[in-house]
């Protein structure tokens, strides 16, 4: 019975380990007719300046993507030394593979050095949106990507520039722009769940967002069981979702809350397929 137990305990520790220390690619498709020939981009989110995740730079140039999109929460607040070692050298890697564009999240926001995380990223290479649009051509296609700063829809408290309905002025800008349109924001549940400033009441092929960290603990059925600004049983956790005229692409992250380990949660760098719509094609 004593081995039983211990072989089940001992594969458990191996689960977690695998699942809080070992990174995942996830994948997917979102077909569009605004879409002439096809875009990879990759989207990275709550790097939390985790030392063990070093190798995601290799990952990433691995997928040749044409865009690297960077959602949030890069650093760690609490772990300065930390976040100069790891975050700031993965801003260096990443830009050697394609154009970065970046928000900040929550613990970019709140940190008293946050002059310092904003040079390092622009001496990387990397345009920082704060409520901002850019529009530019990547290979064939026409690209509009608007980054939405915290302040918005469910996170008022965290309120610092902009009002809530300037957010919808950006994105009805962002929904005339011709071509590709794609929505940064840290937070997802402002795709759908505040009310009348909700975004998916706007027209975009995807808004990329983490935050919710997968839930933390995942449960088959059940999904993520909390996610910080969605509480207990959140909506928008991982994966794509789709809403009115609107996508939706959740980041379960790589980092996450230090005192409480990942479950059936792998961490994950997502690659978004952006692909011409094929006839009838609904996803
Ligand atoms: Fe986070």
């Amino acid at each position: 019975m004593i081995w039983a137990v211990s072989a089940l305990a001992a594969l458990l520790v191996l689960y977690l380990v695998f699942d809080n220390f070992t990174v995942g690619v996830n994948r997917v498709r979102i077909p569009s007719e605004r879409v002439k020939k096809g875009l990879r981009i990759v989207m990275v989110s709550d790097l939390h300046a985790r030392s063990y995740f070093q190798n995601v730079g290799k990952m990433i140039a691995r997928e040749r993507p044409d865009l690297i999109l960077l959602a949030g929460d890069m650093v760690e607040d609490r772990h300065h030394t930390q976040t100069k070692c790891v975050s700031y050298a993965f801003f260096r890697d990443v830009t050697k593979i394609a154009p970065v564009y970046a928000i900040f999240g929550n613990h970019e926001r709140r940190v008293s050095w946050q002059e310092e995380v904003r040079r390092e990223m622009e001496e990387a290479g990397i345009v920082i949106l704060e409520n901002r649009m850019i529009t530019m051509p990547v290979k064939e296609e026409h690209v509009t990507i608007l980054g939405l700063d915290e302040g918005s829809g469910l996170h008022a408290r965290f309120h610092t520039k902009a009002p809530q309905t300037d957010h919808l002025a950006l994105l009805r800008g962002c929904e005339r722009s011709s071509g590709i349109r794609i929505v940064m924001d840290h937070y997802p549940e402002n795709f759908a769940k505040a009310g009348d400033l909700s975004y998916n009441q706007c027209a975009f092929e995807v808004m990329v967002a983490g935050h919710a960290h997968g839930g933390q603990v995942r449960l088959p059925w059940i999904g993520g069981l909390y996610a910080p600004g969605q509480g207990v049983f959140p909506r928008y956790t991982k994966g794509l979702y789709r809403e009115k005229d609107a996508n939706l692409v959740v980041s379960n992250g790589l980092g996450g809350q230090w005192y409480l380990p990942r479950f059936g949660n792998r961490p994950s760098v997502w690659i978004i397929e952006l692909a011409p719509e094929k006839e009838g094609e609904k996803i």
